[in-house]
């Protein structure tokens, strides 16, 4: 096997578990959306919320990124709020970003969250996943996703995007346990989420913690660990491997360590060689990109993306994005991102 590892998936599971690979896998975080002129193009056809109930036009965005670039994975095309809608959350996708119409406002609005099934409320996430493994399987990995169990919180309790998440905050200060019974329901909900992507064909799952990095390290504890091991350990109900990605989190890096996660997913804030230094030996990482270097020139692109493979090792490595690729950012730097970690050649 040494030295012959061509096959995408092959790569992507022997990164997440540190053994030999030809050359680092890459995916990149939102390859999927607003940056390409062929989601838009058919979001003047179609609203968002029929993209992500329509297995077919789920696919066909998932597939987009694929007829430009090289990537050794796709991941669904899905959004991370479709589980709060199928609780009752009424989720709308406004241009001030998404909102809920019937934000949590207490126990009374606990149960929604505990009856929730995946096969029966969110069929068509399945089926888009089903569809999606035909057309990737054997050549490409697929991802899995869902959010976090404290970022859906937030949402769910903010009612929108609030960066310093106070109205989640106050409530679990005054009331800790209602907090955490809601955390460990949606810790429930999402392991269920992701038990139905792997059995639909996921390789592997990642799980979007993006309001992880907005707590203090005593609310960090509180807030994002009980859950993340609850879900980390549900998630060993399958044999895949699970990659957590914390926004802004470098901090907390050490906590979430010991939860039971495979991967974790490393953004801007924090340098790959430190992560390393930082998680326990055979944990393997993914990121890290800023965003705004697929801005610059593409020799510029690939010594950046050499170097960092470099200064990180490639053993048990996926190279992605720090964060989300955002619409501002040129395909041609998406191409030249990609292309560089293709060409890599492991010393
Ligand atoms: O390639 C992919 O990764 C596509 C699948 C995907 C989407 N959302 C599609 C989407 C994934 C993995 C997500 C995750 C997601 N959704 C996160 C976590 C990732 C992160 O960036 O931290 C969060 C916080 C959300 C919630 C959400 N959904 C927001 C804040 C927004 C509006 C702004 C934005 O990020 O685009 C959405 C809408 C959304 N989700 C769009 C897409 C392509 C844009 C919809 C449109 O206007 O066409």
């Amino acid at each position: 096997m040494e030295g012959c590892l061509v096959n995408s998936v092959e790569r992507m599971i022997a990164a997440c578990s540190c053994q030999h690979v030809d050359r680092p896998p890459v995916w990149l975080m939102r390859q999927a959306g607003r940056y390409l002129p062929e989601y838009l193009e058919l979001r003047r056809k179609h609203s968002f919320w029929d993209v992500l109930r329509s297995p077919a036009l789920a696919l066909e965005v998932a597939l987009q990124p694929f007829r430009r670039f090289q990537l050794d994975a796709a991941i669904l095309f899905s959004d991370i709020l479709v589980l709060l809608d199928a609780m009752g959350a009424q989720v709308a996708y406004t241009d001030k970003g998404p909102s809920m119409g019937r934000p949590f406002r207490g126990a009374r609005d606990l149960p929604s969250i505990y009856k929730l099934d995946p096969h029966r409320d969110l069929p068509w996430v399945g089926e888009a996943m089903e569809l999606l493994c035909q057309h990737m399987h054997p050549q490409r990995a697929v991802i899995g996703f869902a959010g976090a169990p404290l970022t859906l919180a937030a949402y769910l309790c903010e009612g929108g995007p609030s960066k310093d998440l106070r109205t989640i905050k106050s409530l679990s200060y005054r009331d800790p346990h209602l907090v955490q019974d809601l955390l460990l329901a949606l810790a429930d909900a999402v392991a269920d989420l992701l038990i139905m992507q792997v059995d639909a064909g996921a390789d592997l799952l990642q799980v979007f913690d993006t309001w992880a990095g907005n707590l203090s390290p005593q609310d960090h504890e509180l807030l994002c660990v009980p859950a993340n091991k609850r879900l980390a350990q549900r998630l060993k109900e399958r044999d895949v491997p699970v990659i957590l990605y914390e926004r802004g989190a470098a901090s907390h890096l050490e906590s979430s360590s010991r939860l039971g996660f495979q991967v974790h997913s490393i953004d801007t804030s924090l340098s790959l060689s430190r992560a390393r230094e930082i998680l326990p030996a055979g944990t393997a990482i993914q990121g890290n990109t800023d965003p705004a270097v697929l801005m610059a020139p593409p020799e510029y692109i690939h010594t950046h993306v050499r170097e960092m493979i470099q200064r990180a090792g490639h053993l048990g490595l996926i190279v992605n994005l720090g964060q989300g690729l955002v619409p501002e950012i040129p395909v041609e730097g998406v191409a030249a991102f990609v292309r560089a970690v293709t060409e890599y050649q492991a010393p």
